[in-house]
């Protein structure tokens, strides 16, 4: 515990972890190419060797609430387009959403429910659990064999309510293994809020890894932030440039703790904030008051040295998702490469039903203050992207809060290189 308490005050004062979490991970400390961020042949390897190979994640079990529900999840970066269902049984399965016939794409609604599936080229139909049940006119085909031309499988697989596929036609490693410490680590966690979702969705002339890092280290948040996170997630004295609590990494994943300051009181003409903010509602995020934040901290893999000062976790699952955690719930980003300098952001914000005109208004300011908040981390990565294309530079600097950056790179750097996964994965 790295908190000791001042006097005056009665709050925590911090106390910043002395070891080097880079070299905890056994990480060099030198200059970083940034090759990955402008090479478009070091895209095409990502494209084949990490997301063609790693399990993705691709929705919560939530977005199939029923027998027969189903969403589309398109895939640039794997030129694919998945067909998620919800079949007899309950089983979660995921098709290459292609028809047999003549590879049309048989699904055009993003979601919905539906018992069969029908393309609209010449209405050959699927049932949710993939197999091909109608053919017309069928006697003027030649030896079409009805049980081999189903919809295509993808392998699907659930993790704590997180639907993640593999493209690989047979993966070679289930998703236990892919997750690896992390998986075990940060499995029990109670993911609340699931009743609504605020989803904030853009796209950037910018390399995907640019978006992912933007979201990876708190040490931009006092320059980047200075007039929305960075009074509750730094300290002028105490904890000036925002240094995390705890970084680290979990096998091929990794997670860094935010500094929280407890000390924290919105500015006076931040009148809509002074009016819905208590500190039993999610900190300095607010947004919930349900006594959920107790079961979310007392988990051992949240905030794992228990500091005190404690704001949010950022969990980053290898390649191109995060799950983030605060007291007042939970959100999500992915990160979707479309081109080496083309990327698809998406960013989910679980929160719950309202229970009162004091939680509306609550949750209303939880959501702007996101969306200022989040726009200030991506609106310079385009900016990035010009500056590394430019070739004024080489190589870049990361200290020892930006890890979670170093870590990434390493990790990519093995997928690329290993001819097996299994290898990628030591
Ligand atoms: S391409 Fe689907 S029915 Fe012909
Ligand atoms: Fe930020």
């Amino acid at each position: 515990m790295s908190a000791v308490l001042d006097e005056k005050t009665a709050a925590p004062r911090f106390k910043a972890p002395e070891h080097s979490f880079t070299l905890a991970a056994n990480l060099g400390t030198g200059p970083v190419s940034v090759e990955p961020y402008r090479s478009p042949a070091y895209f095409e390897l990502e494209r084949e060797r990490v997301f063609r190979r790693a399990w993705l994640y691709a929705g919560r079990v939530e977005a199939l609430p029923e027998t027969h529900s189903y969403f589309i999840k398109d895939l640039d970066v794997c030129k694919a387009s998945v067909l998620v269902t919800r079949g007899k049984g309950e089983r979660i399965r995921a098709f290459h959403n292609v028809c047999s016939h003549r590879g049309n794409l048989v699904v055009n609604q993003a979601c919905g429910k539906a018992e069969r599936f029908v393309c609209k080229y010449h209405n050959w139909s699927y049932s949710s659990d993939g197999s091909l049940m109608g053919i017309p006119d069928q006697k003027h085909f030649f030896d079409v064999d009805k049980k081999t031309c189903g919809l295509t499988p993808i392998a699907c697989e659930v993790w704590e309510g997180f639907i993640f596929i593999n493209l690989q036609p047979t993966p070679e490693v289930s998703l236990a293994e892919f997750l690896g410490p992390f998986g075990t680590k940060y499995a029990g966690i109670p993911y609340f809020n699931l009743d609504e979702t605020i989803v904030i969705e853009a796209d950037f002339q910018a390399n995907w890894k640019l978006i992912c890092d933007a979201f990876a280290e708190p040490y931009h948040v006092p320059s980047l932030h200075p007039g929305t996170l960075a009074p509750g997630f730094a300290h002028p004295e105490d904890n000036k440039y925002a240094r995390p609590l705890s970084a680290m990494a979990h096998g091929i994943h990794r997670h860094f703790s935010a500094y929280g300051n407890p000390q924290y009181v919105p500015a006076p003409e931040s009148k809509v904030e002074r009016m819905v903010y208590i500190q039993d509602t999610g900190g300095v995020l607010g947004g919930d008051a349900q006594g959920n934040a107790a079961a979310l901290w007392s988990h051992p893999a949240i905030n794992p040295t228990k500091d005190p000062n404690w704001s949010a976790d950022v969990t980053w699952i290898f390649p191109n998702f995060n799950i983030d955690y605060s007291t007042g719930g939970f959100w999500t980003h992915e990160f979707w490469p479309v081109a080496y300098n083309r990327t698809k952001w998406t960013q989910r914000i679980y929160i719950p039903k309202t229970a009162s005109v004091r939680h509306r208004l609550q949750l209303e300011h939880y959501a702007c203050r996101w969306a200022e908040v989040v726009l200030e981390d991506v609106t310079n990565c385009e900016r990035i992207q010009r500056g590394l294309e430019s070739g004024a530079k080489d190589v870049m600097h990361l200290q020892d809060a930006e890890m979670l950056i170093r870590h990434n790179l390493h990790v990519l750097d093995n997928w690329v290189k290993a001819d097996r996964v299994a290898d990628a994965l030591k």
